[in-house]
């Protein structure tokens, strides 16, 4: 029988997920292994097994797919996020249930590909004997541990996609558009995409906003000629003397949204211009993933399974200055990269004549 290595998809989906599955399932054949992908997140590990058998056959036409080919959840019976980061345990009896199925199918070692609450119970799996490798993933890039996460770059493209269009409808009808994207507590995908968009004002979590400031820019356009106005609000954006707008929590974290709404009411108010919002929401999860991705999640993939050839359980990759490298979990998670409010992007946007509304 051949030594074999499982691999899973943990966490909300994003573009690139089926490529590195790909990168995974090649570089395994390569070493004569085989890839056993269990599905719906670390679910498909609890008896009886729910799984199937991942070959270069499996892998053929992935690379450009979105979402995940294994499922994936970011509820269930090992969710290790609850709330603003708070940590829980997964039930030993649910780990223990977990390693039985693994050393049931002999998988030697296991590659979860998730965010930083994957992460979290990837740390208690390995703590638990159970080999682990993890490959992070997010769009909202915003884990200190790796430079880059695949699945931003493609979710910034819709941003601008959108931006481009929201553009024209803005100026032909002289509005204000507000435009709400994801990225919970970071910026990153706000700040990227409203450059890259060329919005008017860029509303992050990193600064909080001031609605007379909003709307004071905004009257100074008019004012100008500058008749239609983008305003870009990232999900986790709060005023100077308000919370950011969260919904409901159910056995995992809370959910962020609904700002646009507020933010366009607001500067209808203050400013008299007709106003409308726009909730990008899961379109920026969803399609093929950009060049960029495919090539990141790629060499993630590869690199995982590297790792596991060499027996460096307990790490996850990393993207740090041009090359994938590896970094311990336990020292990956929990650490949130956030947008520097000070930092060489921010002024950037600021030299071309963005607002942070601050
Ligand atoms: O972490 C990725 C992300 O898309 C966030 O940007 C967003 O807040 C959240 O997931 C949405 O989660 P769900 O798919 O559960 O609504």
């Amino acid at each position: 029988m051949k030594p074999r290595i499982g691999v899973l998809t943990s966490g909300g989906d994003c573009p690139g997920l089926n490529a590195v599955l790909r990168g995974v399932v090649l570089a395994s054949e390569k070493l004569g292994w085989e890839v056993v992908g269990f599905k719906d997140g670390f679910e498909g590990l609890l008896p009886p097994g729910d799984y199937c058998i991942l070959d270069h056959k499996s892998a053929e036409g992935i690379m450009a797919l979105g979402g995940t080919i294994i499922g994936t959840t970011n509820r269930g019976h090992f969710v290790s996020k609850i709330g603003g980061g708070d940590r829980t345990i997964v039930p030993a009896n649910v780990i223990a249930d977990a390693k039985k199925i693994l050393d049931e199918l002999h998988v030697k070692a296991l590659v979860i590909v998730g965010g930083d609450g994957s992460m979290v119970t990837a740390q208690q799996l390995q703590e638990a004997g159970i080999n682990c490798i993890g490959v992070p993933k997010t769009i909202d890039n915003d884990l200190e541990a790796t430079a880059m996460t695949f699945g931003f770059d493609s979710a910034v493209d819709v941003v601008v996609d959108a931006l481009d269009r929201l553009h024209t409808t803005a100026t032909s009808h002289k509005r204000v558009m507000v435009v709400e994207v994801m990225g919970r507590h970071a910026g990153w995908i706000a700040l990227h995409g409203g450059i890259a968009g060329g919005a008017d004002i860029i509303l992050i979590p990193e600064i909080p906003f001031d609605y007379e400031k909003i709307a004071a820019t905004i009257k100074a356009r008019h004012a100008a000629g500058d008749l239609g106005t983008v305003v870009v609000v990232a999900e986790g954006a709060r005023p100077q003397d308000g919370q950011q707008i969260k919904r409901d929590i159910e056995g995992g974290e809370f959910r962020l949204g609904g700002i646009a709404e507020v933010v366009a009411r607001e500067i209808a108010k203050r400013t008299g211009k007709e106003t409308r919002s726009c909730v990008l929401g899961h379109l920026q999860r969803g399609g093929a993933p950009t060049v960029l991705d495919r090539i990141l999640a790629t060499r993630f993939g590869v690199k995982a399974v590297q790792l596991a050839n060499e027996g460096h359980f307990g790490s996850m990759v990393s993207y740090q200055n041009y090359q994938v490298r590896q970094v311990p979990i336990a020292e990956a998670v929990n650490r949130l990269r956030l947008v520097p409010p000070n930092g060489e992007m921010v002024q950037t946007a600021r030299d071309v004549e963005i607002s942070f509304g601050d």
